[in-house]
Parts: structure tokens; C-alpha cells; sequence
């Protein structure tokens, strides 16, 4: 059988001899570090939370518990990126389950057949593993040392400035996607508040507007995640590319053949010829996703908490924020977001949202 690029595929096919010595070097790293990253941890800046009782600052960014910190700093520590990755980064609600099932669609074309294809019976964050999970203190770390296929799909909310040291030595590619942050905050509220914490009560839209006016939001602050990979993105062009869920919504053809150039495997005419970019765009396709019974039924593991799979998918669409902000909102917005991008280049036109 032809062999399929994803990381938890992979990960799973080491020996059982390495993954018995991978198992006691994992068990001597646990009791060594637990209490170091508790120890940093203890000392982090921290703001209430929006759905849970703090989140703390690590490397001027904001995470929704210690929980999510440690994740970070073991993937740091641990992760070593290799020259064939390709990692997908993305803060939350930017559409990265949407891009997961695209990019692995298209590294993976040739090797599946539409009508039964892994994005019909995998969850997108199972074709596509995040990194801070598989790291994350109560889950085993994988021994990557170990993984043998070519190349490797991987997927990360961590800012371009706190990436491990490895992935930027390596030859990786990279892809970034980023989204309106309007769009963002609205996708972002209704998502915590779907997860919130039983015992802590959520922020109100107001409240939680003010955190991430100030940057205190999750992954963020939202200017300075964009403006790390949007730079880079400038400088490394072949190896970082920068991508709008706007753009992708509006004009999918053409950005799925983008995407798929920069991963190193562009569709050949024969392929565009016989519909193949359709067959993808149409796989990943909202409407098809949010109604698979893998979408929509059972759990997904987020740190130390199991959510349902179904609140991935809300609306899907592009100026939401319009039903959700007032024009004060709007305003303020607009204002912090263009004086913090100003002189990048970078911008958020809401003029080509439809
Ligand atoms: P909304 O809350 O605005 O609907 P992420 O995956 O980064 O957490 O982003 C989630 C957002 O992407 C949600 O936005 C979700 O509905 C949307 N989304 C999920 N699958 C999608 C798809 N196939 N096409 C377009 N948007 C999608």
C-alpha cells in the first residue's frame, strides 16, 4: 500500500524496541523537568482568563493555562524539526481545520481515492497533529527521531518567535494562515465560551473585546502572531508562505494551486484537466466536513480536556463580526489593528469579504 504522509500515521510505526527506549527516556525526562516548567510557570505573567481562571504569558504571548505554557516549552525542548516538514501554522480560529484536510488532501493526492479518502473517517486534527498536544505534559511524547516517511504534516498555534530553534535551522516549509481578526475575536468568544470551564464564569463580549484590545488573547496578541510569520514570510519566502482565510474563501482554486506549488507538488494540467483541484476544494468543503459523522460526533483531546469535535465548525464564513460587533467595536478595532501593522505592508481590507 502507498504510503500516506501524516504525522500520527507515522508516528505510530516505530518498533517496539524504540519505542520501549523512547518510553524510559520520556520517564526520566518527566521526572527531571515537571518541576522546572512548574517552577517558570509559577513566575509568568498572568491576566483573567477569558473562559478559565488565568491565562499566563510566556515569550510575550498568552496562553489559557499552565497546562498550555508547558506544552510549549516541551515543544521546545523536544521537537526536532526535520528538512521535508511542513508545519501549519495558524492562531485559533483562523480556519485551521479547514487547511488541515487541504494541505493533507494535497500532499496526499494520487495515494487516495475521493470516494473513500482518510478526510472521510479522520478527524482533521488527527491528519494533521498539533504539536503542543503531543507534547503536553499528560500526553506521551512521540520519539520523531524514529519517524521514517519523507515527509511530515504537523500543525502549530506557537508564535514564529518562540518556534523551537530547530525549526528554524531546518529546511522546513512552513505555511501561515491568518484571518480577519474581527472575524477572529467572534470565532474565538463563541468558541471558549462552547468550552468554558464549569466553575469558572466567562467573560462578556464586552470584557472579553477589552482583553484582546489590550493582546490578551488566546495565542496572542493577534498583531504580533501575524506580524512574526508575515515577516518571516518576507524575509524566507521559499519557506514561508503567508495565506488569508479570506483569500482562500474567495478565490479557492487559485490559492489551493499556491498552497500546493509551495509544498513542492503543484497540480499538472493532466491533474487540473481531470478536476482534481475541484474534487479537493469540494472534500474540505464546509458544508461536507461539518456534516461527517467523524466531525460532528465524539471528542478531540485540547491539553488536558476532552471538547467536542462539533464546535470546530460554527459558521464557517467570512464577516461574521458584522452580526456580533457594535461600530464602536468596529472602530477600535480597526484603529489598534492598523497602527500595529503599520509600515509591515500587512493589512485587513474588509472590503473582500462577500
Ligand atoms: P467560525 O467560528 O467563524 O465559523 P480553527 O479551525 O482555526 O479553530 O478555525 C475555526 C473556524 O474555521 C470556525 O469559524 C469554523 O467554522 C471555520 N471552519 C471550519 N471548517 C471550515 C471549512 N471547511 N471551510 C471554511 N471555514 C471552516
Amino acid at each position: 500500500m502507498a504510503t500516506i504522509f501524516s504525522a500520527e500515521k507515522s508516528l505510530t510505526s516505530q518498533t517496539s524496541d524504540e519505542a520501549v527506549e523512547h518510553e524510559q527516556e520520556q520517564e526520566a525526562d518527566e521526572g527531571r523537568s515537571s518541576e522546572s516548567y512548574t517552577e517558570i510557570i509559577s513566575t509568568l505573567p498572568r491576566e483573567k482568563g477569558w473562559t478559565t481562571e488565568y491565562m499566563y504569558q510566556y515569550q510575550g504571548f498568552w496562553y489559557l493555562s499552565t497546562t498550555g505554557v508547558e506544552g510549549v516549552m516541551r515543544v521546545q525542548k523536544h521537537f526536532k524539526a526535520r528538512n521535508e516538514d511542513i508545519l501549519l501554522a495558524t492562531l485559533p480560529k483562523s480556519g485551521t481545520t479547514w487547511f488541515k484536510p487541504l494541505i493533507f488532501a494535497i500532499m496526499n493526492r494520487g495515494r487516495c481515492d475521493f470516494a473513500t479518502h482518510p478526510v472521510l473517517t479522520t478527524s482533521p486534527h488527527d491528519l494533521v497533529p498539533p504539536l503542543e498536544n503531543y507534547f503536553h505534559q499528560n500526553i506521551a511524547y512521540p520519539n520523531l527521531d524514529s519517524l521514517s516517511s519523507p515527509q511530515l504534516l504537523f500543525h502549530t498555534h506557537i508564535s514564529f518567535t518562540s518556534l523551537p530553534q530547530s525549526v528554524i535551522n531546518s529546511q522546513g516549509r512552513i505555511v501561515y494562515v491568518c484571518r480577519n481578526p474581527k472575524d477572529v475575536f467572534v470565532s474565538t468568544f463563541y468558541f471558549l465560551n462552547r468550552m468554558a470551564d464549569k466553575n469558572v464564569e466567562p467573560l462578556s463580549v464586552e470584557e472579553a473585546f477589552e482583553q484582546f484590545c489590550k493582546g490578551v488573547s488566546f495565542y496572542g496578541p493577534f498583531w504580533d502572531h501575524v506580524l512574526g510569520y508575515w515577516k518571516a514570510s518576507l524575509e524566507w519566502p521559499e519557506r514561508v508562505l503567508f495565506m488569508k482565510y479570506e483569500d482562500m474563501k474567495k478565490d479557492s482554486p487559485f490559492h489551493l494551486k499556491r498552497l500546493a506549488e509551495f509544498m513542492g507538488c503543484p497540480f499538472s494540467s493532466e491533474e487540473e484537466r481531470q478536476g482534481v483541484v475541484h474534487e479537493i476544494l469540494k472534500l474540505c468543503s464546509f458544508e461536507n466536513l461539518s456534516n461527517l459523522k467523524v466531525n460532528n460526533t465524539g471528542t478531540f483531546q485540547l491539553g488536558t480536556r476532552k471538547i467536542g469535535k462539533h464546535i470546530f465548525f460554527r459558521q464557517g464564513e467570512v464577516g461574521d463580526w458584522r452580526n456580533h460587533l457594535t461600530n464602536d467595536m468596529v472602530d477600535r478595532l480597526n484603529k489598534i489593528v492598523e497602527q500595529k501593522l503599520s509600515g509591515s505592508g500587512l493589512t485587513f481590507h474588509d472590503s473582500v469579504e462577500r
